[in-house]
């Protein structure tokens, strides 16, 4: 009788059951009417009544340890296995997933770039920190031009002779398809700005820029005119009208502002455009010589234009946004006003 009980407590320490029948068959085994356990007690009553007091002892406790064997496999089986698997109603609608849509500026900015791209412009873009060179100096900042002031640049290095700086204007980007690519080149340069500004509801320090490059032989101002206009005409309709403005940036020469009629009031005046009709939206201008020469271009053989706007501005023109700040709250109401196309 010891040795089953032996082999009973050797059983019970490796007893591990892989579905609630097998522990339904392993207590039938040891604890069921015909089970060993019950067989055993049966047994007891014509054990030598001398070693009666210890094998009682053993068979119990024994038949405590099967019992406490069964209830943790049970509970082991019950835990692992789900009580209604998905796959069980097969006629359950499916769960409504909450997709999210594009932010304004995306939309916005990928709608700039799609109108250029059918005008034959291809998209560059370039690094976020950049080198003194490529954001002024090969775009003919002199060495004194307040841009370079901390008021305006975030300076990363300014210990070199080429300091490192977050870009102010994607500018950067064009220089650097002049440097790699023969004219004609034809690109739009979308991305990230950071200008060291107190931010307000026109004015942030970081926003979003397409800037453009068009250069060619024979690439006149009449030129540049055409294509903003036509950038125009797509972006806020067909009746929007343009208006340039004499102005001045070191890289291009002759420079210009260049306004759109107020889509909101049309024209009469308010307080969005301060009461003048007109918005301004880009600067643009013809290549200056001194650009051209900087990235190895030909300036007796090549003219080109430039344009640079601010994506912000344009989205804030197109749906009427009064604060800038709300495009970086995320707050989801906002957001979710902007239906220009799914992911
Ligand atoms: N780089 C100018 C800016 O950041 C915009 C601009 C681009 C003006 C090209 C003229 C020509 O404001």
């Amino acid at each position: 009788m010891w040795d089953i009980i032996n082999d009973l407590v050797k059983e019970l320490e490796g007893f591990q059951a892989k579905t609630q029948a097998e522990v339904e068959a392993f207590r039938v085994r040891m604890l069921g009417r015909k089970g060993i356990l019950t067989g055993l007690f049966e047994d007891f009553r014509n054990v030598d009544p001398r070693q009666k007091k210890e094998l009682g002892k053993k068979l119990n406790l024994l038949k405590n340890q099967v019992q406490q064997a069964i209830d943790v496999q049970k509970e082991r089986l019950a835990a692992k296995t789900p009580t209604q698997s998905p796959a069980d109603d097969l006629t359950k609608p499916a769960e409504i997933l909450n997709m999210g849509s594009r932010h304004p500026i995306a939309i916005a900015q990928r709608e700039i770039l799609d109108i250029f791209r059918k005008m034959g412009f291809s998209v560059e873009e370039g690094p976020e920190i950049e080198d003194d060179w490529h954001v002024f100096s090969a775009l003919n900042f002199p060495p004194d031009h307040p841009a370079r002031d901390m008021q305006d640049t975030f300076f990363i290095n300014s210990q070199t002779d080429n300091p490192v700086l977050l870009r102010t204007h994607t500018s950067s980007v064009q220089v650097r398809t002049m440097e790699k690519q023969k004219p004609p080149i034809r690109v739009v340069c979308p991305g990230r700005v950071f200008r060291n500004e107190a931010i307000s509801a026109r004015a942030h320090c970081i926003f979003h820029q397409v800037e453009g490059l068009y250069i060619d032989e024979n690439v006149s101002f009449a030129d540049l005119k055409q294509a903003i206009l036509v950038f125009v005409h797509e972006m806020f309709g067909s009746s929007a009208r343009i208006r340039l403005r004499p102005s001045y940036f070191p890289f291009t020469e002759p420079s210009a502002e260049v306004d759109v009629n107020c889509n909101i009031c049309g024209g009469t005046g308010c307080n969005i455009c301060k009461n003048t009709g007109w918005l301004e939206i880009m600067g643009a201008g013809m290549v200056d010589p001194n650009v051209l020469k900087a990235s190895g271009i030909d300036p007796e053989k090549y003219t080109g234009f430039a344009f640079g706007m601010g994506v912000e501005r344009i989205a804030m023109l197109k749906w009427q946004v009064r604060d800038l700040r709300l495009y970086f709250e995320n707050d989801v109401r906002f957001l979710e006003q902007f239906q220009g196309g799914l992911l």
